[in-house]
């Protein structure tokens, strides 16, 4: 399968003509490009290549949700994706476990694919691989437990695992990521979709702080499925570089 790179741009650029250069200059094939809500109808226009995706869906359709966007509504401006259960929007936004599985259900159901994003806190890390394992699985078992293995849904979930320590904005310099560390959660996030929900063919991405400098080490491993990348999306000329170095393009 080929890998894949998400764009979260987060809460930027403040410019709508920005926000336009940078799509132009992302659209390339097997990226999903996730601006914020206020651009996607001008993007969703330019886009040749590239997949657009949301940062976030509401988990009803319509209703008395002040501020709220919903799945259908997102599928109207040709929206694929939706980036569900970001680590900001758990600790930001106070948003639960139970919260998420409405939004990711409301999500499949208006046909678009999740992103859903896992991954322990530093404290949890500090603690162990089995402690990170043991947080990541409750996660999953959460925010996805209303789905069956028969669940024609199940082809439409990816995961991505981000370790909010290693998020650029949130980094903890006494701990460091390493492909190894990376690898031996992506796997055992594979296994629990495997065991759990017979899917055998699931896309598990790696997030935090991903760069040109370091995507290589990190793509390499056959299990990794692609990268989120928020920070290094930003620069055209270094999400580019990202790209290239991802898909070995000339
Ligand atoms: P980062 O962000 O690449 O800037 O670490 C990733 C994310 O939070 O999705």
């Amino acid at each position: 399968m080929e890998k894949i790179l998400i764009a979260n741009w987060k809460m930027n650029p403040v410019k709508e003509n920005e926000a336009i250069k940078l799509a132009k200059a992302s659209d390339q094939k097997n990226v999903v490009i996730c601006p914020p809500f206020v651009y996607l109808q001008s993007i969703s226009k330019l886009l040749r290549k590239a997949k657009l995706g949301a940062q976030d869906a509401g988990w009803n359709e319509s209703g008395p949700f002040t501020g709220g966007v919903s799945a259908p509504m997102l599928k109207n401006f040709k929206v694929e994706y939706a980036i569900l259960g970001h680590s900001e929007r758990r600790l930001k936004f106070g948003e639960t476990d139970e919260m998420i599985a409405e939004k990711v259900k409301s999500a499949l159901t208006a046909g678009l694919k999740v992103i859903l994003c896992v991954g322990e806190p530093a404290a949890i890390r500090k603690k162990g691989t089995s402690a990170s394992k043991k947080y990541v699985a409750a996660q999953i078992r959460n925010d996805l437990g209303f789905l069956n293995h028969k669940s024609v849904f199940l082809n439409r979930v990816l995961i991505a695992y981000e370790p909010i320590w290693a998020i650029s904005t949130s980094r903890d310099p006494s701990l460091k990521e390493n492909p190894e560390m990376i690898f031996e959660m992506i796997n055992f996030i594979r296994s629990i979709l495997n065991f759990k929900f017979l899917i055998h063919n699931s896309r598990v991405l790696y997030g935090g702080s991903v760069t040109s400098k370091n995507i290589k080490r990190i793509i390499i491993h056959e299990e990794i499925s692609g990268a989120l990348v928020g920070g290094a999306s930003l620069s055209s000329k270094e999400f580019n570089k990202i790209i290239k170095i991802t898909y070995g393009r000339k």
